[in-house]
């Protein structure tokens, strides 16, 4: 039996958030944060996903009988968000909803404290680097519609909560968000996101500048393991990037292994630093769900403006 011992300590703890303060850890997600590992599976039905949707609503009702009245609206409003995702979300459309998460955050400049995870994707949609984005949007408009009729949420949180269910539904590890980002109005400067024509060097100093390391950025680039850009299968969260990254199948002539990875994911074998995370990633998929995991809390909790409650 689940007893309600609050694991969003647990997920407040590991999330490395830039305002630590009481309320953030009120705002968990509870299932990553309470069922981390316990439901982690490859497992890639949507009745199963659908099945464990109901499960943790159910686990959902019981713990709310047994928390303080604070506790349980606040799980109530993580759960309502949930499932306002997951109304709208399939596995086709988890690589265009992760991509969106990278095209808000990424904007964040260390320099000049500017960007990150604000909403203003919303803004620059007609940017080149965003082509194809506006779907994506669209079906989160759906849902934040839905939600916003039962408590309002920002475009900020939308984004980071509906990546995490993203790459939950295709197989990947459950990520804790916290929740409580404030939108901006306006959108963040342009030419911040890096282009897939860097090499790795260019790559590292572009991430360095977002606060984030080598290994962070590589774990980050597993994200490629979904979508269409040919490493393994399109609807599978798993480590394929990696072994597939070392197999170099765009050196082979002709055929569609040609065609797989961009220029910016074949860059990174090049380099010797991220030679060994990819190679590590490639051999030991837990540590990359663990590391992409805390890699991406850090991705959404970038330049957050957090609302004060
Ligand atoms: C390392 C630097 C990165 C570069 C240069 C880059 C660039 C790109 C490009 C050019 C595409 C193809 C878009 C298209 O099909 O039209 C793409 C796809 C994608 N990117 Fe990245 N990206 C990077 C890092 C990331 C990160 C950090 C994430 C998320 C954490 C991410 C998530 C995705 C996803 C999921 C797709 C597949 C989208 C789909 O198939 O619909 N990317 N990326």
């Amino acid at each position: 039996m689940w007893a309600p011992t609050f694991c969003t300590v647990t997920g407040a703890v590991a999330s490395p958030s830039p305002r630590s303060d009481v309320s953030s850890k009120r705002r968990l997600l509870p299932h990553a944060a309470c069922f981390s590992g316990r439901f982690r599976s490859n497992d890639d039905s949507y009745l199963s996903y659908e099945r464990r949707s109901l499960v943790l609503s159910t686990m959902l009702s019981l713990v709310l009988a047994h928390v303080p009245i604070a506790n349980a609206s606040e799980l109530n409003e993580v759960s309502v968000i949930q499932n306002g995702v997951r109304s709208v979300l399939s596995k086709a459309k988890a690589a265009g909803i992760l991509r969106l998460v990278f095209h808000d955050a990424g904007t964040f400049d260390l320099n000049s404290k500017s960007g990150g995870m604000n909403g203003s994707i919303i803004y620059e949609l007609d940017r080149p680097e965003n082509a194809g984005l506006s779907k994506s949007v669209k079906v989160l408009e759906k849902a934040k519609r839905e939600i916003d009729s039962i408590q309002e949420v920002s475009w900020a949180d939308l984004i980071a909560v509906a990546g995490a269910e993203a790459v939950s539904l295709c197989g990947g590890p459950t990520i804790p968000v916290r929740l409580g980002r404030l939108d901006s109005s306006t959108p963040d400067a342009e030419g911040k996101l890096p282009e897939e024509t860097l090499d790795a060097i260019a790559l590292k100093r572009c991430f360095q500048s977002k606060g984030f390391s080598t290994q962070e950025m590589v774990a980050l680039s597993g994200a490629h393991s979904i979508g269409n850009k040919g490493f393994g299968n399109p609807f599978q969260f798993d480590n394929s990037y990696y072994s597939i990254l070392l197999e170099k199948p765009w050196t082979s002539s002709g055929g569609m292994s040609s065609m797989i990875g961009l220029p910016s994911d074949r860059a990174l074998v090049e380099d010797d630093e991220c030679l060994r995370w990819i190679k590590t990633y490639a051999g030991d998929q837990i540590k990359f769900f663990e590391d992409f995991k805390n890699a991406y809390i850090k991705l959404v909790n970038t330049g957050v403006s957090w609302e004060v409650s």
